[in-house]
């Protein structure tokens, strides 16, 4: 969800031949770089989406989706920019909504707001927490999907030292 150029779509579809893997953003221009390295590459289990994370659950069925991964989604702090916020109450709703009954959500970012927040709102509505983790670097526990694939926008944040947080949660409602 909110791709940019899709490293996570093509690492992950690389390790796992057998499953497909769908990068979406808003931005065409940003994945542009992810579908020519999946056209170069012959990948047949690869594909874009330019659309809207809101419309999530108009492109996929219930129960078609066994895994998301949001890799460093803007953590629109101002109170106004919530329902922007990639992992807020309505977001999770639709995630679910589209999800297996094993599925889960992976979230990477460099925000301590945003890796507060949706711990927060993963407690206090009951979700189940399956990994988190406040420095991935620094945690021999931090899985090789989690520290074998760096985006843009981690690339740079590291540059400037800055932590990488990460949670995988599966929701309950
Ligand atoms: C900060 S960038 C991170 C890109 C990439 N995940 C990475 O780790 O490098 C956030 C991305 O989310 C996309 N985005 C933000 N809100 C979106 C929305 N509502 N629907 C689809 N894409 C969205 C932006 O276009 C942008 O590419």
């Amino acid at each position: 969800m909110g791709c940019g150029k899709g490293e996570y779509t093509i690492a992950l579809a690389e390790k796992n031949p057998d499953k497909n893997f769908i990068g979406i953003d808003i931005k065409g221009a940003r994945f542009w770089r992810g579908a020519k390295t999946a056209l170069e590459n012959d990948m047949n289990n690869v594909a874009f989406i330019r659309t809207q994370i809101e419309l999530v659950d108009y492109i996929f069925a219930e129960n078609e989706v066994s895994e998301i991964w949001i890799t460093f989604p803007d953590p629109q702090i101002k109170y106004k920019r919530t329902k922007h916020r990639m992992t807020n109450s309505e977001f999770l709703k639709k995630y679910h909504g589209i999800l297996n009954s094993e599925g889960v959500v992976n979230l990477k970012t460099d925000s301590e707001f945003m890796h507060g927040y949706t711990l927060g709102l993963l407690h206090g509505e009951g979700h189940e927490i399956l990994h988190a983790n406040h420095d991935v670097y620094k945690n021999v526990y931090s899985p090789e999907e989690v520290t074998g694939t760096q985006t843009f926008y981690e690339k740079q944040y590291l540059e400037i030292g800055k932590p990488i947080t990460y949670i995988k949660f599966k929701l309950n409602y």
